[in-house]
C-alpha cells in the first residue's frame, strides 16, 4: 500500500515534471489552445545558414539595435496570430497575412471583419528590418507607424482605438505574463503592444532563399534558366534592378533600406555601365515609389500619380497575386506586362520611356521563362516554414 502511494505521488510529480518541460499551454475557447516553447525561439541571433555573407551577418545586430528581444517577439507572435485583436473575434493580422503565401494574401483583395473588402492587395511581409517605407503608398515609416493601423481600420480589424484594444487584451488572461517577460511588468499598454508586434515584425528575416545561397558559391547551384534569367534581370535594357535593388529586391538607396543599413546595398551590385535610369522620382523623398504603366487612367493613385511602392521580390512565387490590385494571377503575366503591355502616358516612369514610347522588351519565350525562373529562386522555404513565425494557437 504504501509502496502504491509513494509511487503514485512519484508518478504525480514525474507527469508535472515532463509537462513542465514541453509546452506551456493556455486554453482559450473551448477549443483553442496557445501553445508556446518552454525556452523562447531565438529571434535575434537566428542562424541563417548562408550569414557567411559579411552584411547579411550584420542583421542580428540590427535588429539588437531596433530593440527587438526573444520575450517581445514571443509576445508579437501571439498578437499577430491573435484573432481577438480584431472587434468581431474573427480576424487576426494572419488572416491576410499567410505564413504560406510569403505572409501574403492569396486572395486579389481579403477580407477584414464583417466580410468588408480591402481596397488593396495585401502585401507580404519580409525584411521590414531592412525596409522604411511601408504600405503600397509608402504612408508609413517603419514598422511602430504600420501597426497601430490595420487594428483600427474599420475594414480590416475594426477595433475603435488603441486605446479599446490595450482594454480587451487585458481580459485575456495568457497576455498578462507574456508582458511581464517581455517588458518587465504586467502592465499593457498601446506602447507595448505596438513594440510587441513590431519587434515580431522585424525578427521576420528572409535570407535563405536558393539566390542567397547562390551568392555565396558563385551561383554554381543555378540552372542554365536561372542564371540566363539573372543576366536579364541584372541588364541595362531590362532593367529590372534599378527599382527592386539591393539586398531585398525593393525601392532604391536610402529609400526603402533604412539609413542605418547603409552599406547594405552593396550585396549584389549590378554590372558595369548599369542605367540607373534618370527618374525624377528617384530622390529619397519620393520614398521608392514609381509608376509602371498598368492603365492609362487610373482608380488609385497610390503615393500620387498613379506611383505605388517597388515592393520586394522576396518569396515572389508565393505571394501571387500580384501589383497593388492583385490584377496579375502569375508571375509570367507580370514578366508579360514588363515586355509587351506598359502603357504610354505622361507620369509613366521615364524609364520604361524609350525614343517617345513605352519600352518593349521583346523577349523570346525561353527568356521570359527563364526571367521567371530567376525570380522563383527568391523563395526561401525555411522562412515560410519557421516554427518561429507560425500560428502558435492550435484551432
Ligand atoms: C483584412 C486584411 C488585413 C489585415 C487583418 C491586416 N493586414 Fe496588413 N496589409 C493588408 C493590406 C491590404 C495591405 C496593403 C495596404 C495598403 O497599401 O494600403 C497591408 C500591408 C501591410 C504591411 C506593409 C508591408 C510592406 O512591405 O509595405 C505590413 C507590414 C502589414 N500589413 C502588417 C500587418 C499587421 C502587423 C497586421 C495586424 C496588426 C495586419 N497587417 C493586418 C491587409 C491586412
Ligand atoms: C521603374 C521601377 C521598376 C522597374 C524598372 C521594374 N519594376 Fe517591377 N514593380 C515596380 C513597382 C512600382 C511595382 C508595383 C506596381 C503596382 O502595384 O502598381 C512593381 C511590381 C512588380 C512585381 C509584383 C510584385 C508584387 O508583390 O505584387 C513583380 C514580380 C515585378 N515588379 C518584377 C519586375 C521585373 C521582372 C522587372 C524587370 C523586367 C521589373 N519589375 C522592373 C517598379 C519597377
Amino acid at each position: 500500500m504504501k509502496y502504491l502511494i509513494t509511487s503514485s505521488i512519484l508518478m504525480f510529480f514525474l507527469f508535472f515534471l515532463i509537462s513542465g518541460c514541453d509546452k506551456e499551454i493556455y486554453v482559450y475557447k473551448k477549443d483553442i489552445e496557445l501553445k508556446l516553447p518552454d525556452q523562447n525561439f531565438d529571434y535575434v541571433n537566428a542562424n541563417w545558414n548562408f550569414s557567411e555573407n559579411e552584411e547579411v551577418s550584420r542583421v542580428p545586430e540590427m535588429l539588437s539595435a531596433a530593440g527587438v528581444t526573444n520575450e517581445g517577439a514571443t509576445l508579437g507572435r501571439v498578437l499577430f496570430y491573435d484573432t481577438q485583436l480584431s472587434i468581431n473575434n474573427r480576424i487576426s493580422c494572419s488572416s491576410c497575412h499567410k505564413q504560406k503565401n510569403g505572409f501574403a494574401d492569396n486572395k486579389t483583395f481579403s477580407v477584414g471583419f464583417e466580410e468588408k473588402i480591402t481596397p488593396r492587395n495585401s502585401m507580404a511581409i519580409v525584411n521590414p528590418v531592412l525596409n522604411n517605407s511601408l504600405f503600397w503608398d509608402s504612408r508609413a515609416n517603419n514598422v511602430e507607424e504600420l501597426v497601430s493601423q490595420p487594428i483600427m481600420n474599420h475594414i480590416e480589424m475594426g477595433m475603435e482605438s488603441m486605446a479599446d484594444l490595450s482594454k480587451k487584451i487585458e481580459t485575456i488572461y495568457y497576455y498578462a505574463p507574456l508582458f511581464k517577460k517581455a517588458f518587465g511588468s504586467e502592465e499593457i499598454k498601446e506602447d507595448r503592444i505596438i513594440s510587441a508586434l513590431s519587434q515580431f515584425l522585424r525578427s521576420m528575416v528572409s535570407m535563405e532563399s536558393k539566390f542567397d545561397k547562390a551568392a555565396s558559391n558563385g551561383f554554381n547551384n543555378f540552372t542554365n534558366s536561372e542564371l540566363r534569367g539573372k543576366e536579364i534581370f541584372f541588364s541595362v535594357e531590362a532593367n529590372c534592378s534599378s527599382c527592386h535593388k539591393g539586398i531585398n529586391f525593393s525601392a532604391p538607396d536610402g529609400v526603402g533600406a533604412g539609413s542605418s543599413l547603409k552599406g547594405l546595398d552593396n550585396f549584389m551590385l549590378p554590372e558595369e555601365g548599369f542605367d540607373q535610369g534618370n527618374n525624377e522620382y528617384a530622390g529619397p523623398e519620393i520614398k521608392g515609389t514609381a509608376n509602371i504603366g498598368l492603365d492609362l487612367k487610373y482608380s488609385d493613385n497610390g503615393f500620387g500619380k498613379g506611383q505605388f511602392k517597388i515592393p520586394t521580390l522576396r518569396n515572389i512565387n508565393l505571394t501571387s497575386p500580384y501589383m497593388h490590385d492583385g490584377r496579375y494571377a502569375s508571375l509570367e503575366e507580370v514578366v508579360e506586362h514588363y515586355n509587351s503591355k506598359i502603357k504610354l502616358h505622361e507620369n509613366l516612369d521615364k524609364k520604361f520611356v524609350k525614343n517617345g514610347k513605352a519600352k518593349t522588351l521583346n523577349l523570346r519565350d525561353t527568356d521570359k521563362k527563364a526571367l521567371v525562373n530567376f525570380l522563383k529562386t527568391l523563395t526561401d522555404e525555411n522562412f515560410v516554414n519557421a516554427e518561429r513565425f507560425s500560428d502558435p494557437f492550435i484551432r
